[in-house]
């Protein structure tokens, strides 16, 4: 991957995933998570502070050893039991209906499978197991879209294959998850290609 990708990529993504203005979205998402949770792209951990009491513990999915290593204070303090388990949301190393929950926070733009890795979360989730997240994608407005798709060739250069177009709400109904709720809005001093959010929950049969 290079010293770009494996040093600066993940500290540059710790900088923004750590911005204090999405806090409240992250204490949203994480919201009614109980039980066993597999997290995929874990980054460095900015949602360990969110997890509820009731989980009772998190299989953390992450590839980049920076972003495990950025994440230690929030470890120390926390009293869920977090592991890393795996690097690769594409390929899961669980048996099958072996969580209660999952959590995804800004990564399906990034998982280059991203259906192979839907596929993985619907395995590995028990039935009626919850995927909540959180994620940005294809805009709502026409306008903003058009940006989008101009903007993604130099998005995924500069951020290690992040996809500004992905369509969140089809890609998880396209891979057998029931939409319980989602929320689609432009999160606050983002620009809207790269703001467009759905945040929510998304049941496995
Ligand atoms: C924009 S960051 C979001 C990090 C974290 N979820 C957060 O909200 O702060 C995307 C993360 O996905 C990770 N990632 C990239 N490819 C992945 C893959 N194939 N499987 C799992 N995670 C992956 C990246 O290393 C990065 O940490």
């Amino acid at each position: 991957m290079g010293l770009y990708g494996e040093q600066i990529l993940p500290r540059v993504v710790n900088c923004a995933c750590g911005l204090k203005s999405v806090a409240p979205l992250r204490r949203r998402v994480c919201e009614g998570l109980e039980g066993d949770v597999v997290e995929i792209g874990f980054g460095s951990g900015h949602n360990v502070p969110f997890y509820p009491q009731a989980v009772t513990r998190v299989a953390a999915i992450e590839p980049a050893e920076v972003g495990w290593k950025l994440a230690e204070k929030r470890l120390r303090a926390t009293s869920v039991p977090v592991q890393r388990s795996g690097l690769d949301g594409q390929s899961l190393p669980f048996e099958d209906d072996s969580f209660d929950a999952a959590l995804s926070t800004w990564t399906m733009c990034t998982i280059p499978d991203i259906a192979a890795a839907l596929a993985e979360l619907r395995r590995v989730l028990k039935p009626g197991g919850t995927l909540h997240f959180l994620e940005h994608g294809l805009a709502p407005d026409e306008g903003v879209r058009r940006w989008q798709h101009r903007l993604e060739p130099m998005q995924k250069r500069i951020f290690g294959g992040c996809h500004l177009t992905r369509p969140v709400v089809d890609l998880l109904t396209a891979a057998g998850f029931t939409i319980a709720e989602v929320d689609v809005f432009y999160e606050e001093g983002s620009p809207k290609f790269l703001g467009a959010d759905s945040l929510g929950a998304a049941v496995s049969p």
